[in-house]
């Protein structure tokens, strides 16, 4: 009888110790990724084809130099154009001239400035700029990322031909995890098989909602005639609107890189892009020269209560909660049960514009605290509504507690 009881407790043991190490295995290495929304630098909206390793060296040093590091931007990202052909055994080969040192080096940099590492490639035969994609050399591609210390992979969606988007991204991220090292996968598939829908399912940890960004306002516009589309801030404001449910800690909606900087937009306008980036709970990738930037760039990419919106653990995007012509009411619920709120003037002069608190989810007797985030002051305790002038094309931004 002893015997019997002493056996079973053995067997009861080791059926307990194997299922938790069992059930630990199957924790993925990427499961806590970008828990926040991911932020950093990457080369494409300033340098496109043109990256090499001093540039990528420079910008990292600029990151730490310019206060971008101690304001939360961490990856460093080279877009395409980075590898040029595969060697005899199919392993990817960065571009000799322009890296000469190969990638691990420039990863090693990174890293040792506090910093992490991103690289491109493309789930179809060919990446945009037609270089070598990773189509059949997942695994062998994921095992050279992780030898070079990459931590971050945009994945992109051109020549992918009849590829299924879900199991192509799937592949890969199985192939990220198989490395043994944790890598954010960032799909960039642009919208079109609505990757908001298995994104996360796949463990995307971002996803691009709509075409490129360009470096201007507004307005959707073909790239070429027949060719669909690239987009200015409010096109892609309004395509990702609708998409809040999907975001959440460690899968978001990708409204694309920052254009902060890069010359096309007023300040005024780039004020309003960074804002309503961070209300969507966009990845915050600055795409500018930040080893030169003037000093009114710097103060919006380091803006630490915008920036502090977008961080908000709570990981709520934003919505649209009010709209009457060019003027719109945005609010993002926070950790602390506090309201992000960006009042936006989409239009051409000035105008009062009113966030009541029924919009943004209080009661309207409730009295609260208004801080004004881009002038960085307190402006009092309201009741039922705030209400503030908005210049054209311009937002306010405010939090309201009560
Ligand atoms: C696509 C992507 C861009 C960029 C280029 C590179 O257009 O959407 O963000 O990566 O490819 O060729």
């Amino acid at each position: 009888m002893k015997t019997r009881s002493v056996v079973s407790a053995i067997v009861f043991f080791v059926v307990v110790a194997a299922t938790a190490l069992t059930a630990q295995e199957s924790v993925s290495v990427s499961a806590d990724l970008a828990l926040t929304p991911p932020m950093g630098w990457n080369s494409w909206n300033k340098f496109a084809c043109n990256v090499s390793e001093d540039l990528i060296k420079g910008m990292a040093d600029a990151v730490v130099k310019s206060g971008m590091k101690d304001a939360g931007y961490v990856y460093v990202n080279v877009d395409d154009c980075w590898q040029v052909s595969r060697d005899a055994n199919g392993n990817i080969v960065a571009d000799p001239q322009r890296f000469p040192h190969g990638m691990k080096a420039v990863g090693d940099y990174i890293h040792s400035r506090g910093l992490k590492l991103g690289v491109y490639s493309d789930a179809g035969s060919k990446t945009c700029a037609g270089r070598p994609g990773g189509l059949g050399h997942e695994y062998q591609d994921a095992l050279m990322y992780a030898s070079w210390g990459v931590d971050y992979l945009k994945y992109d969606w051109c020549n992918a031909t009849t590829q299924d988007a879900k199991a192509s991204y799937a592949n890969m991220r199985a192939a990220l995890d198989a490395s043994g090292r944790p890598i954010v996968l960032s799909i960039c598939e642009w919208g079109t098989a609505k990757p908001w829908l298995w994104g996360a399912d796949v463990g995307g940890n971002l996803w691009r909602t709509t075409g490129d960004i360009q470096d201007r306002w507004a307005d959707k516009r073909e790239w070429r005639p027949g060719i669909c589309c690239n987009n200015g801030v409010l096109a892609i404001l309004d395509q990702e609107a609708d998409l809040y449910s999907y975001a959440g800690p460690g899968h978001w909606n990708d409204p694309d890189m920052l254009e902060v900087g890069n010359g096309g937009m007023s300040d005024t306008e780039y004020r309003s892009h960074f804002s309503l980036w961070a209300m969507l709970a966009a990845p915050l990738i600055a795409g500018n020269d930040l080893r030169n930037m003037r000093p009114e760039t710097h103060d919006i990419l380091t803006n630490k209560e915008v920036i502090n919106i977008d961080q908000d653990a709570l990981g709520r995007q934003g919505e649209r909660v009010a709209r009457n012509g060019d003027l719109e009411v945005w609010a993002k619920q926070l950790k602390d049960g506090s309201r992000a709120v960006v009042l936006l003037n989409r239009g051409s002069g000035e105008q009062e514009i009113t966030a009541t608190w029924e919009d943004i989810g209080y009661p309207n007797t409730v009295s609260a605290s208004v801080r004004d985030l881009w002038q960085h002051k307190d402006v009092g305790k309201f009741t039922g509504k705030y209400s503030a002038r908005v210049g054209s094309h311009g937002v306010v931004m405010v939090t309201v507690k009560p």
